[in-house]
């Protein structure tokens, strides 16, 4: 099914492709999320004209580069990681793109990060991606930092199907299960969770 759903999707780019292929060397391959979900959010930022976002988690910087290419010229994108030599890679390839005037990186725990931004300006797109534990902090520090009506992506919030019950967990997937309780249950957020890649959850701030 997945290489249906690639072959009738956009493709990547001869960048994309080559940040793609060289991050196929690395152990940690896994951690990227797919060029499917790339693709989906490049349209995602762009239809909703995002210009200001944030994204905690970036590893190589696939995502950040499908988020910072929807961006317009004047718009910007922080991304937060505490892997230097990772995001290293990302940098050449926002480089390679002509997208890396717009991406600011900030190297350190992410709930530090976020604690210590200015109450302005505000973000209209962010995308989470790093550790499950963490969500439930990041979402909360979000939220004063989002204009109304932004959007927040969660990655990974099906866990590869273990938020179903009857599965040996660990504690990422436990913080997960709270946090999609939670957030259903949240009225600031309105929430949907969608079945793509390893799920993926949408909050518009209210
Ligand atoms: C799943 S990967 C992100 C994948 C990335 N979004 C992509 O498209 O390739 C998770 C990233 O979160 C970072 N990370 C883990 N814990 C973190 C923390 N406490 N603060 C900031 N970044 C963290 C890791 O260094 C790693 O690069």
């Amino acid at each position: 099914m997945s290489a249906y759903v690639l072959a009738h999707s956009e493709s990547p780019d001869q960048v994309m492709a080559a940040l793609i292929a060289e991050t196929a060397q690395l152990p940690e391959v896994n951690m990227q999320i797919g060029p499917d979900q790339a693709a989906f959010m490049t349209l995602l930022a762009r239809s909703l004209n995002a210009r200001r976002a944030i994204e905690v988690g970036t590893f190589t910087g696939l995502s950040a580069l499908a988020v910072a290419r929807a961006l317009p010229e004047d718009g910007s994108l922080l991304c937060l990681d505490i892997n230097a030599e990772w995001t290293a890679i990302g940098r050449r390839y926002w480089e390679l793109a002509g997208v890396s005037d717009r991406i600011e990186l900030r190297i350190g725990p992410a709930g530090q990060t976020l604690a210590a931004l200015p109450e302005e300006p505000t973000y209209d797109f962010a995308f989470v991606d790093a550790d499950k534990t963490g969500y439930a902090g990041y979402v909360a520090a979000l939220h004063p930092r989002m204009q109304s009506n932004g959007l927040v992506l969660l990655d990974n919030m099906l866990r590869g199907g273990r938020v179903l019950g009857g599965a040996e967990t660990s504690a990422d997937d436990e913080a997960v299960i709270a946090l999609n309780d939670e957030l259903v249950a949240d009225s600031r957020w309105e929430t949907v969770l969608l079945p793509v890649a390893d799920g993926l959850t949408l909050l518009r701030k209210r």
